[in-house]
């Protein structure tokens, strides 16, 4: 048991749901976080591919304080308000939507997209939802049924009726469950919590081609992969298909829980007034931040994708080291995956002990999410300690 409090005390007061380290966080400068006992770590995990600024950016900073000294952080949907009606300006600009709603994570972007095919649905008398074997597209009822995994589902039947599951890049698979009654297709351009998966070309290309023939909606949910993490400010510019909507959160706020589902032309006004609606969306403080984070996001995802490159040939010579532990590297950009035949807990253990913070995506893999500022000489610092670890084990 650590003696330090505020680990003490969260272990005495919340809920058991997380399996938490044993250290608290308390100061963060660039990609360096520093814990209540003074220890620094190199930071790879950026509160799961959430802070893509690393910590102390001074325009959040400014955007921040300028919103505390107007008063308000608050307005609700009833009024707009210029941060959230810039951030939804920006996102449709750069991913060329035509519509957003805000919401506060990536369970809510989809929940949104999920009501949004059934509504389209209703009225064309569609209703099935097809996911994907090891997805993930969050906790609340909806968005954990689309989860093509088990686990999450295991002692929370009955789940939500009318989804099928079909196989992440196999596409006969998706084939053989598409039919006139499929109202969407939702998928992750590149799989996160599955285990770092991107997706083929071919596979995405024939997705768009098959919800195009049954007018099924295809959703892309790109919570972790989108926000320039894959070396494009969106994960599905890589592949140049376009969804008909797309769901955004982690980096989009800043910090600030902030998610967003976006609609393309085919998805445009399915919502109407008292169809969907999020008390805290497009809050103003989280949108104060969006705003930032957008502006820079062009020119962070084209250094994220020179910078990717850069540590996948890294992770490369790791697995070609360690060929007894390490069995695989793959990922795009600044979402990277190290496919281990070793427990990923005992290296994320032993990298934490040598200042370095890594975790794990699935049950075997070691994921890399760094802050989207995360430096060459970062990376060469962060997979030597990756390096000496597996040494160690
Ligand atoms: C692809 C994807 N979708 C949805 C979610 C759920 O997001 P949130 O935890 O913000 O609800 C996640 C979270 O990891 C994710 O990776």
């Amino acid at each position: 048991m650590s003696n330090n409090v505020t680990v003490r005390l969260g272990k005495e007061n919340y809920m058991s749901n997380y399996s938490q380290f044993p250290i608290s966080i308390k100061s963060g400068k660039g990609i360096v976080l520093t814990d209540e006992d003074g220890k620094e770590y190199l930071d790879f995990v950026a509160g799961i591919a959430v802070n893509a600024l690393g910590y102390g950016d001074e325009d959040e900073k400014k955007a921040l304080l300028s919103v505390i000294e107007s008063g308000v952080l608050h307005t609700s949907n009833l009024y707009y308000n210029s941060h959230a009606v810039n951030a939804a300006a920006a996102l449709n600009k750069i991913a060329d939507s035509k519509e957003v709603f805000f919401c506060n994570s990536g369970a809510e972007a989809n929940e949104a997209a999920l009501k949004m095919a059934r509504k389209r649905g209703s009225e064309k008398g569609k209703s099935t939802i097809i996911s994907f074997s090891h997805s993930f597209h969050g906790r609340t009822y909806g968005a954990v049924t689309v989860t093509g995994q088990d686990k999450y589902h295991k002692g929370f039947a009955p789940m939500l009726p009318g989804v099928v599951y079909a196989e992440y890049n196999n596409i006969d698979s998706v084939k053989s469950l598409l039919d006139d009654n499929t109202a969407a297709v939702i998928v992750e351009p590149m799989q996160g919590e599955g285990g770092i998966i991107p997706a083929d070309q071919e596979f995405l290309s024939s997705l768009r081609t098959l919800c195009d023939s049954y007018d099924a909606l295809l959703i892309f949910d790109e919570v972790q992969c989108g926000m320039g993490r894959t070396g494009k400010p969106f994960c599905f510019q890589n592949y140049g298909i376009q969804p008909d909507i797309l769901t955004l959160a982690k980096a989009l706020g800043g910090g600030l829980p902030m998610g967003a589902t976006l609609a393309f032309e085919k998805a445009k006004g399915i919502f109407t007034p008292g169809d969907h609606a999020a008390t805290f969306g497009g809050n103003v403080a989280a949108a104060a931040l969006a705003e930032v984070v957008l502006a820079k996001l062009p020119g962070l995802s084209a250094e994220v994708a020179r910078k990717g490159v850069y540590l996948h040939e890294k992770l490369v010579d790791i697995v070609l080291k360690h060929p007894d532990k390490a069995k695989e590297a793959r990922g795009m950009g600044f979402m990277q995956g190290l496919d281990l035949k070793i427990p990923p807990r005992d290296v994320i253990s032993k990298c934490m002990e040598k200042g370095l913070l890594v975790c794990s995506a699935g049950y075997t893999v070691l994921r890399f999410v760094p802050p989207l500022i995360a430096t060459e000489d970062d990376i060469d610092k962060a997979v030597s300690i990756v390096d000496a670890a597996l040494s160690e084990l």
